[in-house]
Formats: structure tokens, sequence, C-alpha cells
């Protein structure tokens, strides 16, 4: 075969709103719930996958550097199941940028694994629809296969691989909001959501949140983003976060992702509000958070944030679309 295997992908990562916590299927990566979340524009990873037969190892680059054997090990497991779809067995030269720092509190393995996801299929010829890159992406991280489609994302939980990937509830342009990712601190290494999956059953109350809590605010969201209803969205999802931050906190080990300085811009957002500026926080597995505003009020809060002497960077976001093949 002397035909070109090559193609370059881009996808963004995302925000959860109703966060996924917890697997029912730990090698299928199935989740415990149905989760919803917004692909941020400032927070992309483009790829470039290349199969052929003169390499004989997967080789793979991050930001020009070449990757650890752990984060190698992860890829490469993935382009095998993509060699077994494609009936191809060539080793890949794999490059990722990311148009964000590391240890941002930005899960860098969504965007990393939707963007190879596309670009890796594509350059074997392989054809897949939205739904099948979703679920296919899921096997790589979970989070992945809401970086597939368009805008304001859910993605489904069931018990099997067909029936669980990512669907576009609303396009990018649909609702002008943004999120301002406030970075208090660079942690050294991601920390792992994987073992936090993997403990959340056993606090005590991770039941009643699957089964009381998530299904009524999930509800109560939806009908939020139909209606943009900015102020019921926003408690919402700030309720949420403390929901799975307190899920995390109760596990055994407990895991606490939060330091001092990200309590302190919690209590800023609630101080914000009271003073008339309509902000509302969510918070991802580490200390980094999540400002949700709508996007008439960037500006003021990006003053107001500046002031805080402990932030050390400020991204900001707007919905965007998902997984795009740029060249193939
Ligand atoms: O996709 P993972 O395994 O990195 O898990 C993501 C977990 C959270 O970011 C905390 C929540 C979410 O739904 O994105």
């Amino acid at each position: 075969m002397s035909q070109n295997l090559t193609a370059t992908a881009s996808a963004p990562a995302n925000i959860a709103f109703i966060k996924y916590w917890g697997k029912k299927n730990k090698k299928l990566r199935l989740p415990t719930n149905n989760s919803i979340s917004m692909n941020l524009s400032g927070a992309q990873t483009m790829t470039t996958v290349d199969f052929s037969p003169e390499y004989d190892s997967d080789q793979l680059t991050i930001n020009g550097y070449q990757a650890n054997e752990r984060e190698l090990q992860r890829v490469s497991s993935f382009l095998e199941k993509i060699r077994q779809l494609a009936k191809i067995k060539y080793f890949a030269r794999v490059d990722s940028e990311n148009t964000f720092p590391k240890g941002a509190g930005i899960a860098s393995s969504a965007s990393s694994f939707a963007a190879l996801s596309l670009a890796a299929t594509a350059a074997l010829g392989l054809k897949l629809s939205e739904k099948e890159l979703s679920q296919l992406a899921r096997l790589g991280s979970g989070s992945a296969c809401r970086s597939i489609p368009d805008g304001f994302v859910e993605w489904v939980t069931a018990d099997t691989h067909q029936e669980s990937f990512a669907y576009s509830l609303y396009s990018a342009d649909y609702w002008e909001i943004a999120d301002l990712v406030v970075i208090v601190a660079h942690p050294e290494k991601d920390v792992s959501s994987s073992m936090g999956h993997d403990v959340a059953p056993s606090s005590p109350f991770f039941q009643t949140r699957l089964e009381q809590y998530l299904p009524e605010a999930t509800n109560i969201l939806k009908s939020a983003l139909k209606e943009k209803n900015f102020s019921i969205f926003g408690q919402i999802i700030e309720a949420e976060t403390i929901n799975f931050h307190a899920i995390a906190l109760t596990s055994q080990p407990s895991i606490m992702y939060w330091n001092a300085n990200t309590i302190t811009v919690m209590q800023k957002v609630k101080e914000l509000r009271e003073s008339g500026l309509e902000v509302y926080f969510t918070i991802d597995a580490g200390p980094n958070l999540h400002l949700i505003v709508e996007q008439t009020n960037i500006e003021r809060l990006k003053q107001e944030l500046e002031k805080l002497k402990d932030i050390k960077q400020i991204i900001v976001s707007y919905p965007d679309n998902g997984a795009r093949l740029i060249s193939k």
C-alpha cells in the first residue's frame, strides 16, 4: 500500500456542567450517569497522525516533546483499536499540540483523544459517523466523547458500547456565555481522574447523588438551557460541582482537589454576585476554577479577578464546535 495515510484534526476541551464521576464499566468507560458539557474555544488540541510501514513502533510527541512511556502506552493501545477496525497493521507517528498550558485544570485528555480519534480514523480512510466517533473517543478518555459533537453536549450512559455516546443539544452559537478558566495553581502533573472514578462508589452519598440528586439537577439544567435562564443555570452548575466534590471528599480514600486559593475565588464569586455581577463557578478534578458568565460581563469579571493576587492566569473560552478534520 503506498497511499498517504496521514491526517490532521483539531478538537476542543470541554467543561462539564453536570459531571461524569464513576464508571459502571471500567474497560469500556461506561459512565454511571449522563453528563452535560460545553466545548471550549480557548483550549484546543491539534493532532497529526501518520501511519507508515516504515515505522517499527508508535511514536508520540506532545507540544514538540517526546511523550513519556505512560502517555505513549495509552495512545498506542488506543491506536490498536483503530488498526483493528481498519484491518491495517502499520505503526503511527502522532504529533499533538495543545493551545493551553499543561496543568491548567483543563483536561487535555478530552481534546487529545477526540482529535486523535478523528485524525487516526481519517488517516486510515475509515468513515465514521459522529456517533461512532464519539463512542470510539470514549474508549480513550471518557470525557473525550463530549468533544466530538458541536456546542452544548450531552453524553448518555448505557450498558453497552454502542449505546453510550455524546450528541449535540445546541450549536456553539446558541447561547452567548463564556468560561473564564482561573488558574490558581499549576499542578506538577495532571491529577488522575481514574482513581477518583474508581473510588466514587465508596462515598456514602454516591447512591443518593445517582438516584436522587442528578436526575432532578439534570432536568432543571436542561430546562434552564432551553429557556436560556442564566440564573437557574448558574445555581445548578454551582450546586452540582459542590455535590461532585462532596463525593470526592467523602470517598475512601478522601480526595481533596481544592487548595486555599480555590476557596478564595469561590468566595469572591459569591461576593461578586452579591454586588450585582452574575457569575458562577464550576470546578473539575483539580484546584483551578471555571467561571461562567454572560459574554457582556467578561471584561468586568476580568477586572475584578485581576485584583486578586493569587491568580496566575485567566483563559477565556466561548462555546465552540466539536472535532474538525483539518487536512487529509
Ligand atoms: O474523562 P475523565 O476520566 O478525565 O473524567 C472527567 C471527570 C471530570 O472532569 C471531573 C468531570 C467531567 O465530566 O468532565
